[in-house]
């Protein structure tokens, strides 16, 4: 029986109870048998959640760009490896071999070094969906430089809010970007954020879009001719298991995003081994996942875990709906697509523009269908089931975190059976567990609880970049010796788990996770504003979205509420990026608090939902009256 490939669901039961009971002989056997190192570990595991400190294959020397580049030259040499899929349908797609991506890779990794860059340094990447992404990952990896990637739809305070908390010393970036029919200015987003970043000394563009920018003299540079001049030569060097491969930010529910960070072996074996089981990814498969590289979706299942299993990895530029919604379904036909993995958000955009769409092209090929992001409701999941699917491939509904580097609770295709909604079973080696709110463990079948996870994993990430205290205050002091997820989940009678939503201040819109705080924030700071509080609220195509409380400094206010909601939204916007901007917002004289001045949300949420017949006890409550107005002006 081979560990690495799961077949059956005897299999499953097999491996797992295997992974479980001696997870270190476990993981020692599938790291010895499929992934190349420079030294072997001295010990498997080391673990402490109290503290909390987590080490996988501690001792062990590698480069993760050797197991996912340079060993398959012999054997996969001529396969691609990224099959780059362009924005306009018109423009050739790229494909991009094995040997290519060696080369490719190396000359970045060359260019990087001789713009000063060193192991250990921060690089930020602010890039869209080319195949440059991929290889500035890979080659920040191939020298062992930190890569922080920001999403290339963050604007530029975010931007440099991340650039400044990771003191990156360069920022690679393009002149701009293709979105569906608009192009978007991403230099001059750079531009901007980089008048408060200090640290940065070096800024390399990629072009794209061929439009006119300013290069800033002695900072900025064109990419390409550094390439073209560079040797396709670059020795990897050799990392310990434990560096830091990357740094990939993630909202709280407070504060300033979370930079969490992930270490290079134990991220590298599970990251594949989940990607070969969880898709049963077969040799001549293409495999295409819709994420942006801007995501751990992407990290992990765009670039690292297809590539350490030497895979085509689709990486498509556009949006869904360009030219029209039909466009997910079109590459799918092109290219033979045999895994594909997408969020809810766009199945249910593209449900609701109708079957035609999709069945105007062939989609025979696929095998596998995924979902990822935020919980996926039972019409969605049909939807996709009987239209994209014609109910014979099978759905992973993948349920991960940025903080877990990898899925944990998903089903294998072909081997679980599904259930629509249900993220089913965990994956190997994975202990979850659902707790109460005393702390206590919710034993046996159809419980519902808060979703922990009771010990580590390969791919969890090890602290929050510069705030170890903030990365054990969120998740490992809220239940002892144990990892928190914020989730809510409930358990039914046969053991599968579904994954209910955020249990604390973060909403998912469209499947980005949102902290309030800092949207809230950002509304204050609007001169008109006295209090604001976000709350989400149930959306048919985002799943959530966002539904403000304002109340303003002067009621007397006689300014025009329109102008305000859209200045508001502006404000949002340029502070966090477009996915924060309010669906609604209602201006109220006052915001239900507690006695203490805790702004009671759990009403705000329900009135925001509709639910007006179950508010809950509201004798906590400073002044019950705000409630009634605020329910008398709901929007
Ligand atoms: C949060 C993590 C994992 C990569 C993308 C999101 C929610 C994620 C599912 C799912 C229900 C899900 C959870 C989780 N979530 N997948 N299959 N079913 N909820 O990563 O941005 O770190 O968000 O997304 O609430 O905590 P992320």
């Amino acid at each position: 029986m081979s560990n690495y490939h799961i077949k059956h669901l005897e299999e499953y039961y097999q491996v797992y109870r295997k992974s479980i009971r001696n997870p270190e002989q476990f993981w020692e056997e599938v790291a010895e048998e499929h992934f190349l190192w420079r030294k072997k570990w001295n010990a498997v595991l080391h673990w402490d959640f109290s503290k909390p400190e987590i080490k996988w294959f501690e001792g062990a020397k590698l480069n993760i760009t050797e197991n996912c580049i340079d060993r398959h030259l012999a054997t996969r040499g001529d396969k691609t490896a990224i099959l780059f899929e362009p924005n306009n349908p018109e423009e050739p797609a790229e494909h991009i071999t094995y040997k290519q991506l060696h080369h490719r890779v190396n000359q970045f990794a060359n260019v990087l070094k001789e713009q000063g860059i060193e192991k250990g340094d921060r690089v930020c990447i602010y890039v869209p969906m080319i195949p440059e992404l991929a290889i500035s990952l890979l080659a920040c990896a191939r020298i062992g430089a930190i890569h922080s990637v920001v999403f290339a739809g963050f604007s530029s305070t975010a931007l440099a809010t991340r650039i400044n908390d990771a003191d990156c010393k360069m920022v690679i970036t393009a002149d701009g970007s293709y979105r569906g029919a608009k192009t978007i200015d991403l230099k001059g987003i750079v531009d901007e954020a980089l008048q408060n970043c200090p640290t940065v000394k070096t800024v390399l563009v990629a072009k794209r879009i061929n439009s006119d920018i300013t290069m800033k003299e002695g900072r900025d540079k064109w990419l390409q001719p550094l390439l073209d001049a560079a040797s396709d030569q670059c020795k990897a060097t050799v990392m310990d298991a434990e560096d830091p491969l990357f740094i990939l930010y993630t909202s709280g529910s407070t504060g300033m995003p979370k930079g969490m960070v992930h270490t290079i072996a134990g991220y590298m074996v599970y990251t594949a081994y989940t990607f070969k089981n969880a898709f049963q990814y077969k040799e001549e498969d293409v495999y295409w996942c819709t994420a942006d590289i801007g995501w751990i979706t992407g990290h992990s299942y765009i670039v690292y875990g297809p590539l350490a299993n030497g895979a085509t990895t689709v990486m498509y530029e556009g949006v869904p709906s360009y030219p029209d919604f039909g466009r997910f379904w079109q590459i799918v036909e092109k290219h033979k697509v045999n895994q594909f993995y997408t969020a809810p958000t766009a199945i249910r955009a593209l449900a609701k523009q109708g079957v035609e769409l999709v069945d105007k092209y062939d989609l025979s090929s696929l095998k596998v269908l995924g979902s990822v992001g935020e919980p996926i409701n039972e019409e969605a999941w049909h939807w996709y089931n009987d239209n994209v699917g014609k109910g014979k491939s099978p759905i992973i509904d993948s349920w991960w975190q940025t903080e877990t580097g990898g899925m944990m609770i998903t089903p294998i295709p072909y081997v679980t059976p599904t259930k629509p909604t249900y993220a089913t079973l965990p994956f190997i080696g994975i202990q979850p567990c659902l707790m109460d709110e005393n702390g206590d463990e919710l034993k046996g079948n159809q419980t519902e609880g808060r979703l922990c996870i009771k010990f580590p994993w390969p791919s969890i990430a090890r602290t929050i970049w510069g705030n170890h205290q903030r990365y054990k205050d969120t998740y490992f002091s809220t239940f002892k010796n144990m990892y928190f997820t914020g989730d809510g989940a409930l358990r039914d009678e046969v053991g599968y788990y579904r994954i209910t939503g955020r249990v604390d201040d973060v909403i998912i819109v469209s499947g980005h996770n949102l902290g309030t705080a800092p949207i809230e924030d950002a509304i204050n700071e609007h001169p008109a504003v006295a209090e604001s509080a976000i709350v989400g609220f149930p959306h048919d195509i985002k799943g959530s979205a966002l539904y403000g409380y304002i109340t303003l400094k002067d009621i007397g206010e006689s300014r025009n509420h329109d102008n305000l909601r859209k200045e508001i939204n502006q404000i949002i916007s340029d502070k966090i990026g477009p996915i924060a901007k309010l669906d609604k917002i209602q201006f109220t004289q006052g915001l239900p608090k507690t006695r203490s001045g805790k702004i009671m949300r759990r009403i705000l949420r329900k009135i925001a939902s509709n639910e007006l017949s179950n508010l809950g006890d509201v004798s906590t409550l400073l002044d019950p009256e705000v409630v009634e107005n605020i329910i008398k002006d709901k929007l």
